[in-house]
């Protein structure tokens, strides 16, 4: 079921970051996307901008806008350089709620060079919304990010 909806989407998505090369625009049309086909209560990115996560193309309510590295489940991700799975966001230490509404989570960051440049973070109102599915399917669409 949501194999097939990822399934779905991933030809969409790489079809408009092939042919578009703006960052914020991909960005914000991956947002639209996810958004559409799972209803997830936010989909959002964050850039590296020096030594903080600044919040980027999103979809969902109103956002925490700075994040520094090792900071809650995004600037964990960017400091692992790799993505996190969070079943309820009660039990991670350091969340950071934007909203009261998120119960789980996951962050996956986008890395060229080795560097992390952005993370992807999607929330849930439910609890244990994602699991290696989510990851297998959200590192190839951050992959077409790169
Ligand atoms: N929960 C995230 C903060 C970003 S919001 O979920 C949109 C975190 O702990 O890094």
């Amino acid at each position: 079921m949501k194999e097939e909806i990822y399934e779905s989407i991933l030809p969409q998505i790489a079809s408009i970051t092939e042919s578009e090369t703006d960052l914020i625009a991909n960005m914000a049309n991956v947002c639209a996307i996810l958004k559409d086909a799972f209803g997830f209560w936010w989909v959002g990115f964050y850039r590296v901008q020096g030594d903080e996560l600044v919040l980027g193309p999103f979809q969902g309510p109103v956002a925490c806008m700075r994040i520094k590295k090792g900071r809650g489940v995004c600037g964990t991700s960017w400091e692992q350089k790799q993505t996190i799975v969070v079943p309820d966001v009660n039990l991670f230490p350091g969340h950071i709620a934007c909203s009261s509404e998120s119960k789980s989570e996951i962050v996956v960051p986008l890395i060229k060079n080795n560097q992390v440049f952005a993370v992807l973070d999607i929330d849930s109102k439910d609890l244990n919304t994602f699991d290696e599915t989510d990851r297998f399917f959200l590192e190839q669409i951050a992959d077409l990010l790169t």
